[in-house]
Protein backbone atom coordinates (compact mmCIF):
# COMPACT_ATOMS: atom_id res chain seq x y z
CA UNK A 1 0.00 0.00 0.00
CA UNK A 2 1.47 3.44 -1.01
CA UNK A 3 0.59 6.51 0.89
CA UNK A 4 -0.62 9.64 -0.58
CA UNK A 5 -0.26 13.08 1.19
CA UNK A 6 -2.47 16.04 0.35
CA UNK A 7 -1.79 19.49 1.46
CA UNK A 8 -4.73 19.73 4.20
CA UNK A 9 -4.46 20.58 7.85
CA UNK A 10 -7.40 20.60 9.02
CA UNK A 11 -8.38 23.84 11.73
CA UNK A 12 -9.64 22.11 15.22
CA UNK A 13 -13.08 22.52 14.26
CA UNK A 14 -12.60 20.69 11.31
CA UNK A 15 -10.56 17.84 13.19
CA UNK A 16 -13.85 17.19 14.93
CA UNK A 17 -15.81 16.80 12.20
CA UNK A 18 -13.18 14.20 10.56
CA UNK A 19 -13.66 12.14 14.09
CA UNK A 20 -16.99 11.78 14.53
CA UNK A 21 -18.12 8.63 13.92
CA UNK A 22 -21.64 9.06 12.91
CA UNK A 23 -23.08 8.26 9.53
CA UNK A 24 -24.95 11.21 8.65
CA UNK A 25 -22.99 14.51 9.78
CA UNK A 26 -24.39 17.60 9.70
CA UNK A 27 -23.10 21.26 9.67
CA UNK A 28 -24.58 24.87 9.38
CA UNK A 29 -21.76 26.87 8.37
CA UNK A 30 -21.38 30.30 8.03
CA UNK A 31 -20.00 31.80 5.34
CA UNK A 32 -16.12 31.12 4.57
CA UNK A 33 -15.78 28.81 7.93
CA UNK A 34 -14.21 25.63 5.52
CA UNK A 35 -17.79 23.17 5.04
CA UNK A 36 -16.68 22.71 1.86
CA UNK A 37 -13.06 22.28 2.08
CA UNK A 38 -13.21 19.70 4.97
CA UNK A 39 -16.64 17.77 3.37
CA UNK A 40 -14.41 17.35 0.12
CA UNK A 41 -11.68 15.70 2.08
CA UNK A 42 -14.62 13.39 4.21
CA UNK A 43 -15.53 12.46 0.63
CA UNK A 44 -11.78 11.53 -0.56
CA UNK A 45 -10.47 10.14 2.73
CA UNK A 46 -13.65 7.65 2.02
CA UNK A 47 -13.28 6.34 -1.87
CA UNK A 48 -9.58 6.36 -1.19
CA UNK A 49 -10.19 3.65 2.51
CA UNK A 50 -13.42 1.94 0.67
CA UNK A 51 -12.14 -0.19 -2.80
CA UNK A 52 -14.70 -0.22 -5.28
CA UNK A 53 -17.35 2.64 -3.44
CA UNK A 54 -19.69 4.64 -5.04
CA UNK A 55 -19.09 8.28 -3.85
CA UNK A 56 -21.22 11.38 -4.79
CA UNK A 57 -20.35 15.17 -4.50
CA UNK A 58 -23.74 16.95 -5.25
CA UNK A 59 -24.26 20.90 -5.09
CA UNK A 60 -27.35 22.96 -5.70
CA UNK A 61 -26.17 23.48 -9.19
CA UNK A 62 -24.39 21.83 -12.16
CA UNK A 63 -22.14 24.41 -12.36
CA UNK A 64 -21.53 24.73 -8.51
CA UNK A 65 -20.73 20.71 -8.61
CA UNK A 66 -18.23 22.38 -11.61
CA UNK A 67 -17.01 25.25 -9.64
CA UNK A 68 -17.13 24.57 -6.30
CA UNK A 69 -17.27 20.60 -5.89
CA UNK A 70 -14.63 19.48 -9.26
CA UNK A 71 -12.54 22.41 -8.69
CA UNK A 72 -11.87 21.21 -4.88
CA UNK A 73 -10.84 17.61 -6.96
CA UNK A 74 -8.63 19.71 -9.30
CA UNK A 75 -6.66 21.02 -6.63
CA UNK A 76 -5.76 17.82 -5.28
CA UNK A 77 -5.40 16.54 -8.41
CA UNK A 78 -1.62 16.00 -8.83
CA UNK A 79 -1.07 15.18 -5.72
CA UNK A 80 -3.47 11.98 -5.99
CA UNK A 81 -1.99 11.12 -9.38
CA UNK A 82 -0.67 7.85 -8.07
CA UNK A 83 -4.27 6.62 -6.70
CA UNK A 84 -6.15 8.28 -10.21
CA UNK A 85 -7.10 5.53 -12.92
CA UNK A 86 -9.27 7.95 -14.93
CA UNK A 87 -10.95 11.82 -14.60
CA UNK A 88 -13.01 12.76 -16.89
CA UNK A 89 -13.43 16.65 -16.87
CA UNK A 90 -16.55 16.65 -19.41
CA UNK A 91 -18.67 14.44 -16.84
CA UNK A 92 -16.75 15.25 -13.41
CA UNK A 93 -16.53 11.29 -12.91
CA UNK A 94 -13.39 10.42 -11.38
CA UNK A 95 -12.48 7.07 -11.17
CA UNK A 96 -9.98 5.81 -8.60
CA UNK A 97 -7.24 2.80 -8.97
CA UNK A 98 -9.05 1.46 -5.81
CA UNK A 99 -12.38 0.95 -8.35
CA UNK A 100 -13.86 3.63 -6.19
CA UNK A 101 -15.80 6.18 -7.99
CA UNK A 102 -16.43 10.24 -7.28
CA UNK A 103 -19.10 11.62 -9.38
CA UNK A 104 -20.14 15.31 -9.40
CA UNK A 105 -23.28 16.19 -9.82
CA UNK A 106 -26.30 19.04 -9.38
CA UNK A 107 -29.30 19.33 -7.41
CA UNK A 108 -30.85 20.98 -10.97
CA UNK A 109 -30.63 17.68 -13.08
CA UNK A 110 -32.84 15.75 -11.19
CA UNK A 111 -32.44 12.85 -13.81
CA UNK A 112 -28.73 12.70 -12.81
CA UNK A 113 -29.53 11.89 -8.94
CA UNK A 114 -31.59 8.72 -9.84
CA UNK A 115 -29.14 6.00 -8.59
CA UNK A 116 -28.70 3.32 -6.36
CA UNK A 117 -26.00 1.79 -3.98
CA UNK A 118 -24.53 5.09 -2.71
CA UNK A 119 -21.83 4.78 -0.63
CA UNK A 120 -20.51 7.81 0.34
CA UNK A 121 -22.63 11.69 -0.16
CA UNK A 122 -21.26 14.82 0.44
CA UNK A 123 -23.91 17.43 -0.23
CA UNK A 124 -22.59 20.88 0.15
CA UNK A 125 -25.22 24.04 1.01
CA UNK A 126 -28.22 21.65 1.16
CA UNK A 127 -30.29 23.72 2.87
CA UNK A 128 -30.47 25.45 -1.08
CA UNK A 129 -31.91 22.30 -2.27
CA UNK A 130 -35.58 20.83 -2.95
CA UNK A 131 -36.25 19.01 0.73
CA UNK A 132 -37.23 16.19 -1.70
CA UNK A 133 -34.27 16.20 -3.02
CA UNK A 134 -33.08 14.68 0.00
CA UNK A 135 -36.07 13.03 1.66
CA UNK A 136 -36.81 11.33 -1.56
CA UNK A 137 -34.19 11.22 -4.18
CA UNK A 138 -30.77 11.02 -2.03
CA UNK A 139 -31.83 9.29 1.30
CA UNK A 140 -33.58 6.58 -0.21
CA UNK A 141 -30.13 5.90 -2.41
CA UNK A 142 -28.24 5.46 0.71
CA UNK A 143 -30.27 2.81 1.96
CA UNK A 144 -28.84 -0.45 0.10
CA UNK A 145 -25.37 -0.38 1.04
CA UNK A 146 -26.33 1.68 4.67
CA UNK A 147 -24.07 4.48 2.79
CA UNK A 148 -22.55 7.63 4.73
CA UNK A 149 -23.37 11.23 4.00
CA UNK A 150 -21.81 14.43 5.36
CA UNK A 151 -24.35 17.44 4.73
CA UNK A 152 -23.19 21.11 5.13
CA UNK A 153 -24.96 24.34 4.56
CA UNK A 154 -25.28 27.89 5.11
CA UNK A 155 -28.71 28.29 6.94
CA UNK A 156 -31.29 29.94 4.80
CA UNK A 157 -33.97 31.01 7.66
CA UNK A 158 -35.45 27.98 9.34
CA UNK A 159 -36.10 26.16 5.84
CA UNK A 160 -36.47 22.57 6.30
CA UNK A 161 -32.58 22.33 6.54
CA UNK A 162 -33.32 23.65 10.39
CA UNK A 163 -36.06 20.52 10.85
CA UNK A 164 -32.84 18.79 9.75
CA UNK A 165 -30.08 19.64 11.74
CA UNK A 166 -32.20 20.17 14.49
CA UNK A 167 -33.02 16.21 14.33
CA UNK A 168 -28.98 15.74 13.57
CA UNK A 169 -28.58 17.81 17.07
CA UNK A 170 -30.06 15.11 19.37
CA UNK A 171 -27.35 13.35 20.36
CA UNK A 172 -27.43 9.59 18.56
CA UNK A 173 -25.15 6.81 17.40
CA UNK A 174 -26.40 8.27 13.85
CA UNK A 175 -26.75 11.68 13.29
CA UNK A 176 -24.47 14.31 15.02
CA UNK A 177 -24.70 18.26 13.93
CA UNK A 178 -21.97 21.17 14.71
CA UNK A 179 -22.75 24.74 14.38
CA UNK A 180 -19.35 26.55 12.79
CA UNK A 181 -18.98 30.45 12.29
CA UNK A 182 -16.67 32.64 10.00
CA UNK A 183 -14.60 33.38 12.95
CA UNK A 184 -13.84 29.47 13.29
CA UNK A 185 -11.60 29.93 10.02
CA UNK A 186 -8.62 31.55 10.89
CA UNK A 187 -7.58 32.24 7.82
CA UNK A 188 -10.09 35.12 7.62
CA UNK A 189 -9.28 38.44 9.82
CA UNK A 190 -11.39 39.64 12.08
CA UNK A 191 -10.58 42.99 10.29
CA UNK A 192 -12.36 41.03 7.41
CA UNK A 193 -15.08 39.98 9.19
CA UNK A 194 -15.72 43.68 10.61
CA UNK A 195 -15.79 44.76 6.72
CA UNK A 196 -18.33 42.49 6.57
CA UNK A 197 -20.54 43.83 9.20
CA UNK A 198 -20.31 47.02 7.70
CA UNK A 199 -22.06 44.77 4.31
CA UNK A 200 -24.48 42.97 5.93
CA UNK A 201 -27.82 43.84 8.13
CA UNK A 202 -27.63 42.11 11.65
CA UNK A 203 -30.43 39.65 10.56
CA UNK A 204 -27.81 38.35 7.76
CA UNK A 205 -24.81 38.96 9.68
CA UNK A 206 -26.59 36.26 12.19
CA UNK A 207 -27.46 34.45 9.38
CA UNK A 208 -24.19 34.01 6.89
CA UNK A 209 -21.63 34.60 9.32
CA UNK A 210 -22.78 33.26 12.60
CA UNK A 211 -24.76 30.51 10.82
CA UNK A 212 -28.30 30.84 13.15
CA UNK A 213 -31.47 29.89 11.80
CA UNK A 214 -33.04 33.31 11.92
CA UNK A 215 -36.54 32.96 11.01
CA UNK A 216 -37.87 34.94 8.15
CA UNK A 217 -41.34 35.74 9.15
CA UNK A 218 -42.68 39.26 10.45
CA UNK A 219 -41.46 42.43 8.93
CA UNK A 220 -38.79 42.09 5.73
CA UNK A 221 -37.44 44.73 6.94
CA UNK A 222 -37.79 45.15 10.55
CA UNK A 223 -34.64 47.57 11.32
CA UNK A 224 -36.21 50.50 10.04
CA UNK A 225 -37.47 52.95 11.82
CA UNK A 226 -37.57 56.79 12.68
CA UNK A 227 -33.66 56.97 12.23
CA UNK A 228 -34.14 56.31 8.56
CA UNK A 229 -36.50 59.21 8.17
CA UNK A 230 -35.44 62.46 7.30
CA UNK A 231 -36.81 66.24 6.80
CA UNK A 232 -36.22 68.56 3.84
CA UNK A 233 -33.97 66.58 1.75
CA UNK A 234 -32.84 67.94 -1.48
CA UNK A 235 -30.69 66.74 -3.69
CA UNK A 236 -27.22 68.28 -4.14
CA UNK A 237 -24.29 68.53 -6.91
CA UNK A 238 -22.51 65.71 -4.66
CA UNK A 239 -25.44 63.55 -5.68
CA UNK A 240 -26.29 61.01 -8.47
CA UNK A 241 -29.49 60.53 -9.01
CA UNK A 242 -30.90 57.46 -10.18
CA UNK A 243 -35.11 56.15 -10.06
CA UNK A 244 -35.91 52.80 -8.95
CA UNK A 245 -39.59 51.54 -10.85
CA UNK A 246 -41.94 48.69 -10.90
CA UNK A 247 -44.28 49.29 -13.67
CA UNK A 248 -47.82 48.27 -14.02
CA UNK A 249 -51.10 49.23 -15.65
CA UNK A 250 -53.43 47.44 -13.59
CA UNK A 251 -51.00 47.23 -11.00
CA UNK A 252 -49.93 50.29 -10.20
CA UNK A 253 -46.47 51.81 -11.26
CA UNK A 254 -44.52 52.49 -8.69
CA UNK A 255 -41.09 55.11 -8.74
CA UNK A 256 -38.79 56.06 -6.24
CA UNK A 257 -36.96 59.22 -6.53
CA UNK A 258 -33.00 58.23 -5.30
CA UNK A 259 -29.79 60.56 -4.69
CA UNK A 260 -26.97 58.68 -3.67
CA UNK A 261 -24.15 60.74 -2.43
CA UNK A 262 -20.57 60.62 -4.03
CA UNK A 263 -18.80 60.73 -0.97
CA UNK A 264 -20.16 58.78 1.62
CA UNK A 265 -22.25 56.63 -0.33
CA UNK A 266 -25.61 57.04 1.89
CA UNK A 267 -28.37 57.29 -0.39
CA UNK A 268 -31.74 59.31 0.12
CA UNK A 269 -34.85 59.20 -1.28
CA UNK A 270 -36.46 62.15 -2.21
CA UNK A 271 -39.51 61.40 -4.17
CA UNK A 272 -41.90 59.16 -5.13
CA UNK A 273 -44.86 58.09 -7.65
CA UNK A 274 -47.63 56.18 -7.78
CA UNK A 275 -50.02 55.49 -10.65
CA UNK A 276 -52.64 53.18 -11.72
CA UNK A 277 -54.11 52.90 -15.04
CA UNK A 278 -51.76 55.63 -16.06
CA UNK A 279 -50.36 55.41 -19.67
CA UNK A 280 -46.36 55.40 -19.55
CA UNK A 281 -46.26 59.30 -21.75
CA UNK A 282 -48.18 60.59 -18.66
CA UNK A 283 -46.02 59.10 -16.22
CA UNK A 284 -42.71 59.99 -18.39
CA UNK A 285 -44.11 63.90 -17.87
CA UNK A 286 -45.08 63.30 -14.20
CA UNK A 287 -41.13 62.17 -13.55
CA UNK A 288 -40.31 65.43 -15.61
CA UNK A 289 -42.53 67.37 -13.07
CA UNK A 290 -40.89 65.87 -10.27
CA UNK A 291 -37.41 66.54 -11.26
CA UNK A 292 -37.86 69.46 -11.89
CA UNK A 293 -39.45 70.66 -8.27
CA UNK A 294 -36.18 69.26 -7.10
CA UNK A 295 -33.76 71.32 -9.20
CA UNK A 296 -32.74 67.51 -10.94
CA UNK A 297 -31.17 68.01 -14.33
CA UNK A 298 -29.82 64.96 -14.99
CA UNK A 299 -30.92 61.40 -14.26
CA UNK A 300 -28.14 58.52 -14.30
CA UNK A 301 -30.39 55.65 -15.06
CA UNK A 302 -33.97 54.52 -14.26
CA UNK A 303 -33.28 50.67 -12.76
CA UNK A 304 -36.29 48.22 -13.50
CA UNK A 305 -37.04 44.62 -13.25
CA UNK A 306 -36.06 42.92 -15.71
CA UNK A 307 -39.35 41.93 -17.36
CA UNK A 308 -40.44 45.46 -17.21
CA UNK A 309 -43.91 44.13 -16.64
CA UNK A 310 -44.55 42.78 -20.26
CA UNK A 311 -47.87 41.66 -19.46
CA UNK A 312 -49.37 45.09 -18.56
CA UNK A 313 -48.02 46.15 -22.11
CA UNK A 314 -51.24 47.62 -24.09
CA UNK A 315 -49.33 49.25 -27.13
CA UNK A 316 -47.36 47.03 -28.12
CA UNK A 317 -44.15 48.89 -26.86
CA UNK A 318 -43.34 48.14 -22.83
CA UNK A 319 -43.04 51.04 -20.67
CA UNK A 320 -39.13 50.04 -20.45
CA UNK A 321 -39.31 50.95 -24.39
CA UNK A 322 -40.98 53.85 -23.74
CA UNK A 323 -38.52 54.79 -21.21
CA UNK A 324 -35.42 54.31 -23.58
CA UNK A 325 -36.16 57.00 -25.74
CA UNK A 326 -35.74 59.45 -22.87
CA UNK A 327 -33.59 57.53 -20.05
CA UNK A 328 -31.39 55.13 -19.65
CA UNK A 329 -32.98 51.91 -18.89
CA UNK A 330 -30.98 49.31 -16.48
CA UNK A 331 -32.67 46.24 -15.98
CA UNK A 332 -30.22 43.48 -14.58
CA UNK A 333 -32.22 40.52 -13.04
CA UNK A 334 -31.29 39.71 -9.33
CA UNK A 335 -32.78 36.72 -6.90
CA UNK A 336 -35.42 37.95 -4.36
CA UNK A 337 -33.44 37.36 -1.44
CA UNK A 338 -29.89 38.86 -1.83
CA UNK A 339 -31.20 41.82 -3.22
CA UNK A 340 -33.43 41.88 0.23
CA UNK A 341 -30.29 41.30 1.97
CA UNK A 342 -28.74 44.25 0.12
CA UNK A 343 -31.67 46.70 0.72
CA UNK A 344 -31.35 45.39 4.47
CA UNK A 345 -27.53 46.39 4.77
CA UNK A 346 -28.69 50.08 3.65
CA UNK A 347 -31.62 50.24 5.96
CA UNK A 348 -29.04 49.25 9.04
CA UNK A 349 -25.92 47.47 8.74
CA UNK A 350 -24.96 44.64 11.48
CA UNK A 351 -22.34 47.39 13.02
CA UNK A 352 -25.78 49.59 13.32
CA UNK A 353 -24.89 52.48 10.44
CA UNK A 354 -27.71 53.27 8.04
CA UNK A 355 -26.79 54.15 5.14
CA UNK A 356 -30.43 54.44 3.62
CA UNK A 357 -32.35 57.75 4.27
CA UNK A 358 -35.89 58.72 3.18
CA UNK A 359 -38.09 61.88 2.81
CA UNK A 360 -40.67 62.15 5.28
CA UNK A 361 -42.62 63.24 2.37
CA UNK A 362 -42.39 59.53 0.64
CA UNK A 363 -45.39 58.41 2.97
CA UNK A 364 -46.27 55.68 0.59
CA UNK A 365 -42.84 53.84 0.44
CA UNK A 366 -42.94 54.37 4.38
CA UNK A 367 -45.47 52.62 4.86
CA UNK A 368 -44.73 49.81 2.52
CA UNK A 369 -41.53 49.40 3.82
CA UNK A 370 -43.46 48.67 7.36
CA UNK A 371 -46.31 46.90 6.27
CA UNK A 372 -43.68 44.68 3.93
CA UNK A 373 -43.70 40.80 5.57
CA UNK A 374 -43.15 37.45 5.00
CA UNK A 375 -45.33 35.45 3.51
CA UNK A 376 -45.96 32.43 6.15
CA UNK A 377 -43.21 29.75 5.45
CA UNK A 378 -45.74 26.85 6.06
CA UNK A 379 -48.73 25.39 3.86
CA UNK A 380 -50.41 22.77 5.53
CA UNK A 381 -47.46 20.49 6.54
CA UNK A 382 -45.56 21.80 3.72
CA UNK A 383 -42.81 24.38 4.14
CA UNK A 384 -42.68 26.87 1.46
CA UNK A 385 -40.08 29.31 0.16
CA UNK A 386 -39.77 32.45 2.59
CA UNK A 387 -40.15 35.23 0.18
CA UNK A 388 -42.46 38.60 1.36
CA UNK A 389 -46.02 38.47 0.57
CA UNK A 390 -47.26 40.12 -2.52
CA UNK A 391 -50.80 41.68 -1.18
CA UNK A 392 -50.20 44.15 -4.06
CA UNK A 393 -50.30 46.97 -1.37
CA UNK A 394 -46.95 46.75 -0.70
CA UNK A 395 -44.64 45.22 -2.52
CA UNK A 396 -44.86 47.63 -5.76
CA UNK A 397 -43.09 50.07 -3.63
CA UNK A 398 -40.33 47.50 -1.95
CA UNK A 399 -40.06 46.25 -5.63
CA UNK A 400 -38.98 49.70 -6.93
CA UNK A 401 -36.75 50.61 -3.93
CA UNK A 402 -34.93 46.62 -4.74
CA UNK A 403 -34.40 47.43 -8.30
CA UNK A 404 -32.80 50.57 -7.39
CA UNK A 405 -30.70 48.96 -4.93
CA UNK A 406 -29.53 45.83 -6.77
CA UNK A 407 -28.93 47.70 -10.26
CA UNK A 408 -27.13 50.50 -8.68
CA UNK A 409 -24.79 48.52 -5.99
CA UNK A 410 -24.29 45.16 -8.53
CA UNK A 411 -22.40 42.72 -6.92
CA UNK A 412 -21.19 39.41 -8.24
CA UNK A 413 -23.66 37.99 -5.24
CA UNK A 414 -26.87 39.74 -6.42
CA UNK A 415 -26.80 38.67 -10.19
CA UNK A 416 -29.10 35.44 -10.85
CA UNK A 417 -26.80 33.73 -13.56
CA UNK A 418 -25.09 30.95 -11.90
CA UNK A 419 -25.79 32.63 -8.03
CA UNK A 420 -24.17 30.89 -5.66
CA UNK A 421 -25.14 30.91 -2.08
CA UNK A 422 -20.92 30.92 -1.30
CA UNK A 423 -21.10 33.92 -3.53
CA UNK A 424 -23.01 36.04 -1.29
CA UNK A 425 -20.04 38.26 -0.51
CA UNK A 426 -16.64 36.73 -0.53
CA UNK A 427 -16.29 36.37 -3.93
CA UNK A 428 -14.74 39.53 -5.53
CA UNK A 429 -14.56 40.12 -8.81
CA UNK A 430 -11.79 42.88 -8.86
CA UNK A 431 -8.12 42.81 -7.57
CA UNK A 432 -7.79 45.02 -4.33
CA UNK A 433 -7.17 48.60 -5.39
CA UNK A 434 -6.24 51.80 -3.60
CA UNK A 435 -8.48 54.72 -3.37
CA UNK A 436 -8.25 58.14 -1.73
CA UNK A 437 -10.60 59.02 1.31
CA UNK A 438 -13.12 61.49 0.26
CA UNK A 439 -12.79 63.24 3.48
CA UNK A 440 -9.34 62.64 5.24
CA UNK A 441 -7.64 61.81 1.82
CA UNK A 442 -5.61 59.31 3.22
CA UNK A 443 -5.13 55.97 0.60
CA UNK A 444 -7.04 53.02 1.49
CA UNK A 445 -7.52 49.33 0.00
CA UNK A 446 -10.88 48.92 -1.68
CA UNK A 447 -11.73 46.00 -3.78
CA UNK A 448 -14.53 47.24 -5.43
CA UNK A 449 -14.19 49.53 -8.47
CA UNK A 450 -13.01 53.65 -8.41
CA UNK A 451 -16.43 54.67 -8.99
CA UNK A 452 -18.18 52.72 -6.51
CA UNK A 453 -18.51 52.88 -2.65
CA UNK A 454 -16.72 52.95 -0.11
CA UNK A 455 -15.35 56.10 -0.38
CA UNK A 456 -14.16 56.84 2.88
CA UNK A 457 -11.53 54.60 4.58
CA UNK A 458 -12.59 52.75 7.32
CA UNK A 459 -11.65 55.23 10.13
CA UNK A 460 -13.17 58.17 8.34
CA UNK A 461 -16.66 55.64 7.59
CA UNK A 462 -16.93 55.07 11.25
CA UNK A 463 -17.02 58.48 12.41
CA UNK A 464 -19.44 59.70 9.94
N1 LIG B 1 -8.01 23.52 6.82
C1 LIG B 1 -7.80 24.48 5.92
N2 LIG B 1 -6.56 24.80 5.52
C2 LIG B 1 -6.34 25.81 4.63
N3 LIG B 1 -7.31 26.53 4.06
C3 LIG B 1 -8.57 26.25 4.42
C4 LIG B 1 -8.90 25.21 5.35
N4 LIG B 1 -10.25 25.18 5.50
C5 LIG B 1 -10.73 26.14 4.68
N5 LIG B 1 -9.73 26.77 4.04
C6 LIG B 1 -9.85 27.89 3.08
O1 LIG B 1 -10.80 28.82 3.59
C7 LIG B 1 -11.63 29.29 2.56
C8 LIG B 1 -13.07 28.92 2.89
O2 LIG B 1 -13.18 27.52 2.91
P1 LIG B 1 -14.42 26.77 2.24
O3 LIG B 1 -14.60 27.21 0.84
O4 LIG B 1 -14.26 25.34 2.51
O5 LIG B 1 -15.54 27.38 3.17
P2 LIG B 1 -17.11 27.33 2.98
O6 LIG B 1 -17.66 27.35 4.35
O7 LIG B 1 -17.47 26.24 2.07
O8 LIG B 1 -17.32 28.75 2.29
P3 LIG B 1 -18.57 29.28 1.42
O9 LIG B 1 -19.54 29.82 2.42
O10 LIG B 1 -17.95 30.35 0.60
O11 LIG B 1 -19.09 28.13 0.65
C9 LIG B 1 -11.15 28.66 1.27
O12 LIG B 1 -10.25 29.52 0.64
C10 LIG B 1 -10.43 27.42 1.76
O13 LIG B 1 -9.43 27.01 0.86
MG1 LIG C 1 -18.60 26.22 0.31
Amino acid sequence: MSTITLDYAPFPHQVELHCAPQRFKVIAGGRRSGKTKSSFQEILRYALSHSNSLCWWVSPTYNEAREVGFSEFEKYEEQLQPAILSANRTLMRVTFRNGSKLYFKGADRRDSLRGRGINFLSIDEIAFMEEETWTKILRPALADKQGQAVLTSSPDGKNWFYKLFQQASKPTSTYKAWTWTTYDNILISHDEIAAMKQELSTFDFRQEILAEFVSKSGQVYDDFNEDNIIKDFKPSQNHDIYIGADFGYANPTFLTFMAVDRYSGNVYQFAEIERSHTKIQIIIDEIFETLSTFGVKEVKAIYTDPAGNADEITSGESPVDVLRKHFTVHNIGSKIAPGLSLVRSYIKNAAGKRKFFISETCTKTIEAINGYVYAPATRGNQSIKEEPLKDGIHDHACDALRYFFVNCFPQNRYLTDDIKPKSYFVEETSKPIIKKCAKCYNPFVSKTPKDVPPFLCTKCFEEQ
